[in-house]
């Protein structure tokens, strides 16, 4: 008897899925399309970069506006790197992750001072750079200046999971995906970086495989069993749940207290209204300084390790009765460096801004 052959491979069809970008390539504020590429138009390194440090846990229609409104203030990245960190937490503030903006200015003033103003071009010298990890590096490298990588964020991982039916979570069959996509990588590797990345956003998506409009259907092996199988999730951990107590003091001109986060830890050197500790346990509220505190709603907010539940106070205190921060008028809240969080609690005494 003849032995069983192993059912052979297909390959990553690199030339369809170029074809398919060419065609349905998404219009983006920082993307070169496939057409002026074609015409020689290269993207500018800066703006690849500041555009990938953005999106890293946010979605491309919530970067849109920082996107627009960093370049008009700082166009390159010289600017970037003069430019003061609290000018940038500032312009920041709502994006999240504030670690991403601390590195940034890193980063700038790193290219500034020690690469010239010039961005490295490769994946392995770019990830050097403050902020800059293996994902970004290899987006840059390849969006940037086409060095031929990989670049696997968590829709490229989707999208070849399910073309090779891997149905363990990806981060066990991440280094065998790299592999087998570093395969395939065309000349075209930041237009076919980014053709994934698409295919993975519209077509591809976690919820939903429209695979009859899909360039790797020939070869995929997900769209012949049932690709929303694939991958398979790994289950989520509870996420532990925080309380603590903010406290919003306003003097008799409205002016609200704030104070700038500690340089380290959760939101640092961001702004706030005086928080307690955030416990497990709920714990009886202590404010920073004796007054008429009234109870004044609660907020919960979300971070990636912790739900946080904050019963919120307010007081009408004379400025001199605290020491420290600042006493700010309520149209200048817009040029705090407010994390949503602050905006949440502020909301609460009907503080809104932005
Ligand atoms: N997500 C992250 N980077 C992206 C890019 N360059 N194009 C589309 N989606 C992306």
């Amino acid at each position: 008897m003849p032995k069983p052959q192993p059912r052979r491979q297909r390959g990553i069809d690199a030339a369809a899925v170029l074809a398919w970008y060419d065609a349905n390539a998404r219009d983006l504020p920082w993307r070169i399309s496939p057409a002026d590429r074609a015409r020689g138009i290269r993207p500018d390194p800066y703006r690849v970069w500041l555009s990938e440090v953005m999106l890293q846990q946010t979605t491309v229609a919530a970067v849109g506006r920082f996107y627009a409104r960093f370049l008009h203030l700082w166009p390159t990245v010289a600017d970037l790197a003069a430019a003061p960190l609290n000018a940038i937490l500032v312009e920041w503030a709502g994006l999240g992750y504030y670690a991403r903006a601390r590195n940034l200015h890193a980063c700038a003033l790193a290219v500034a001072e020690v690469h010239g103003g010039d961005f490295p071009t490769t994946a392995a010298e770019l990830q050097k750079l403050p902020g800059i990890g293996p994902y970004t590096a290899a987006a840059i490298a390849a969006i940037a200046f086409d060095e031929p990588i990989a670049v696997l964020d968590g829709n490229v991982d989707r999208v070849m999971a399910r073309f090779r039916a891997l149905k363990t979570p990806v981060r066990e069959t991440k280094a065998d995906i790299r592999a087998d996509l570093q395969a395939h990588v065309p000349v075209r590797s930041g237009d076919f970086a980014q053709a994934l990345m698409d295919l993975g956003a519209t077509i591809c998506t976690p919820r939903a495989a429209y695979c009859r409009l899909c360039p790797l259907l020939s070869g995929c092996a997900g769209a012949r069993l049932r690709p929303l199988d694939y991958p398979a999730k790994p289950a989520k951990p509870d996420r532990p749940v925080r309380h603590g107590h903010a406290f919003i003091a306003r003097d008799d001109e409205g002016r609200v207290h704030l104070v700038r986060r500690p340089d380290k830890g959760l939101l640092a050197k961001m702004t706030g209204t005086p928080v307690s500790d955030w416990t497990a346990e709920r714990a009886p509220m202590s404010p920073p300084v004796a007054g008429n505190w009234l109870k004044r709603g609660h907020v919960t907010h979300v971070f990636t390790h912790f739900r946080l539940e904050l019963d919120i106070w307010s007081a009408n205190l004379a400025p001199d009765s605290l020491a420290g921060g600042q006493w700010v008028a309520p149209r200048d809240l817009h040029a705090e460096a407010l994390p949503a969080l602050f905006r949440k609690v502020l909301a609460t005494v009907g503080l809104d801004q932005k």
